[in-house]
């Protein structure tokens, strides 16, 4: 779903009995999200999204911003990315790094950041000479996202660095590619919501309701491969058909992996 139909079904609140901060903090998420901020007054949750007449809240509390919708609670955390990049450190392959042929100092544009994992593991690899920029179309998402990126308490150094480094821009990944010089990143990588959902995806479940669910078109395969110096990269379920409609002929990832990697090389074209 788009921000614009996001912006008139949610408001932004925080945990009961806040401290000061975090109501400038909540405040300051509805003045740039655009959408209005509610005293939480004692309520509960549910009442008052029936209140304000609104499907979700994004919760300002003491120790993170959240977005409830329907029982469901969506948050920042950079987990899924500290394993990984744990696995890399103990010299392990991953795939998407492969995939990409990733090495220090490049500059990669990730358009579909959703909860940044990605992102984060890629940053890692590209080091401080590096540029990471990810892309989201859903506000929520994205202000959740940068906001965890440049806040959440990492004690590992150079994990916190990496998702430090991250620029997240609010912005849909067509539109952007259109107004890019050519090859101005090295990879531009897609990692879209799967035609078929994973069954077991709890971190993907958590945003089904906020991210954009269309599927990408050969228009913007197109785009981005006049934006990359060097690869388009796209994730997938294994054996989609995804990767055959939008021209994604080599396939890359462990042999039994349930999720693969396509890629087009500008070397190719
Ligand atoms: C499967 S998630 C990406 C997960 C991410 N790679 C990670 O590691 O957490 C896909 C994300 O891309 C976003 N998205 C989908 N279409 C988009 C578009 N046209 N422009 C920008 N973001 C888009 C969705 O809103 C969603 O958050």
């Amino acid at each position: 779903m788009g921000c614009h139909q996001q912006k008139k079904s949610f408001a932004v609140t925080t945990s009961h009995r806040p401290a000061k901060v975090n109501t400038d903090l909540g405040k300051h998420f509805a003045k740039n999200l655009g959408v209005p901020f509610a005293e939480r007054n004692d309520l509960s949750l549910k009442t008052l999204a029936d209140v304000l007449k609104v499907r979700g809240l994004v919760v300002v509390a003491a120790n993170r911003v959240s977005y409830f919708e329907g029982g469901q609670e969506f948050f920042f955390h950079p987990g899924l990315a500290s394993l990984r990049i744990k696995e890399l450190k103990n010299g392990k392959t991953d795939q998407m790094i492969k995939a990409m042929s990733l090495h220090p100092g490049d500059n990669v544009l990730d358009c579909t950041l959703g909860l940044g994992s990605d992102a984060i593991v890629a940053s890692f690899v590209t080091g401080t000479e590096g540029r990471i920029t990810g892309l989201e179309d859903s506000c929520v998402i994205a202000a959740l996202v940068q906001h965890g990126l440049t806040t959440y308490p990492e004690p590992e150094k150079d994990l916190a660095l990496a998702m430090r480094r991250i620029r997240v821009i609010n912005v849909n990944y067509k539109e952007y590619l259109a107004g890019l010089a050519p090859r101005s990143y090295d990879i531009v990588y897609f990692d879209p919501m799967f035609r078929i959902p994973r069954r077991h995806s709890p971190a993907m479940d958590t945003i089904r309701t906020l991210a954009n669910p269309h599927p990408l078109d050969r228009e913007t395969v197109d785009l981005a491969l006049k934006a990359a110096a060097r690869r388009v990269v796209m994730k997938e379920r294994r054996g989609s058909t995804e990767f055959q409609r939008l021209g994604f002929h080599r396939i890359e990832g462990g042999r039994y992996a349930p999720v693969v990697y396509g890629v087009i090389e500008r070397k190719s074209l």
